[in-house]
């Protein structure tokens, strides 16, 4: 496989054609899932010349954790749909890529099993050791709950909260309805909501979504966690602006992969203005339709500081496991890394929004 669509077509012909329904699919007509990849495609890139360098260095580091190239793992659930070792593997694959994993809540491997496999691949790697993981959170409804939850991703290692803020509901994934899709198979579970509060052994919870959480939310999360709170799922830029104002660490401009409200634009529509919003103060991460390396060098260029990977991920685990995952990753690595030579840039830094330009014949 030479790239990540040549992925998830041999995905698919590995697996259930439910799991492949759940992972491909979105929110009611899809609008926003074919929207989100349509948005790079629309995007030229204009470059420059005469002024590259033999070596790029493609690193960046975020929250105290150093990712090898400006691609991270955005989260997603329930890895062991697709791969039996589940999100051990994707774990192996991250730190093997030297890249950061955000580990989904609606993990079917609790957080502490999957920093253990991150650390030991690291260290395998020759690398500090320390995983690049941080956790992704939905705010329970009981906040004992949450603060149980993040003990868990605290005491796991994880380096940041990622917290999903564009789900007070459910998604209508029309797909997964017409499936009859509704649970996990027998011998999965959220294996974070295992026991969460000394419940009776074996007990596992359901996530919950909160419709009613507000930003006294975020500030009550402040206050009980020292670790950085990124928020993922914000759109607007008058929320962007409002979430800096409560002090949050960073944000992560996301519509969920077109999950939850459909007809949202595409993110990378968004992210200029989102990026004006913000001015500066936070750092903005991207997910959505990245499948290129072209497509990770729009992003930075328009300003994101690294952007995340959702669905790739899944296909290299269906095809392939560990190995898949990584290879997704790697071929990644190899596209923004041409890529970045091809525009004239030395590294990260020299991509600026001049770069970009709307492709001919699209109504920007
Ligand atoms: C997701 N996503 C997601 N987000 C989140 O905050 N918590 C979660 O548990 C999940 N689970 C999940 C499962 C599956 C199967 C998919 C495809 C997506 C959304 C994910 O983090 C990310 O925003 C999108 O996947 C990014 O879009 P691409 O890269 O899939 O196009």
């Amino acid at each position: 496989m030479l790239t990540v669509r040549e992925f998830e077509a041999v995905a698919a012909l590995h697996m259930d054609p439910v799991h492949y329904d759940y992972v491909a699919g979105g929110a009611r007509d899809e609008v926003t899932v074919r929207a989100n990849e349509d948005g790079f495609a629309r995007l030229s890139l204009l470059p420059r010349v005469l002024r590259g360098s033999a070596q790029r260095d493609l690193s960046v580091t975020l929250f105290g954790a150093r990712a090898s190239m400006p691609v991270l793992m955005s989260p997603t659930a329930f890895h062991r749909l697709v791969c039996a070792e589940g999100e051990i593997a994707t774990a192996r694959a991250a730190a093997r890529a030297g890249t950061i994993m955000i580990a989904s809540m609606a993990s079917t491997v609790a957080v502490g099993e999957v920093a253990a496999a991150a650390r030991a691949a690291a260290l395998d790697g020759d690398s500090d050791g320390d995983p690049a993981l941080w956790f992704q959170l939905y705010l329970q409804p009981d906040l004992d709950d949450t603060i149980a939850l993040i003990a868990r991703a605290t005491a796991a290692g994880c380096r940041a909260l990622v917290v999903t803020v564009d789900s007070p509901v459910l998604g209508a994934n029309e797909r997964n309805q017409r499936n009859r899709f509704h649970d996990l198979p027998p011998g999965m579970a959220c294996e974070n909501l295992r026991n969460l509060r000394g419940d009776e052994p074996g007990n596992v919870r359901q996530i919950a979504m909160s419709p009613e959480l507000s930003w006294e939310h975020i500030d009550w999360l402040r206050e009980h966690t020292a670790l950085p709170i990124l928020l993922k799922g914000v759109l607007h830029p008058l929320d962007a602006r409002i979430a800096v104002d409560h002090g949050v660490d960073g944000l992560l401009l996301s519509n969920h992969g077109g999950r939850q409200l459909d007809t949202v634009p595409a993110t990378i529509d968004l992210l200029p203005e989102f990026v004006a919003a913000v001015d500066g103060s936070v750092p903005v991460l991207l997910d959505g339709g990245v499948r290129r390396g072209t497509d990770v060098v729009k992003a930075l260029a328009l300003g994101a500081a690294a952007v995340g990977v959702g669905r790739p991920i899944i296909w290299g685990l269906a095809a392939a496991g560990e190995q898949g995952a990584t290879r997704v990753l790697e071929l990644l690595r190899e596209e923004v890394d041409h890529t970045v030579a091809l525009c004239g840039a030395r590294g990260l830094a020299d991509l600026t929004p001049d770069l970009v330009r709307p492709a001919a014949g699209s109504r920007r």
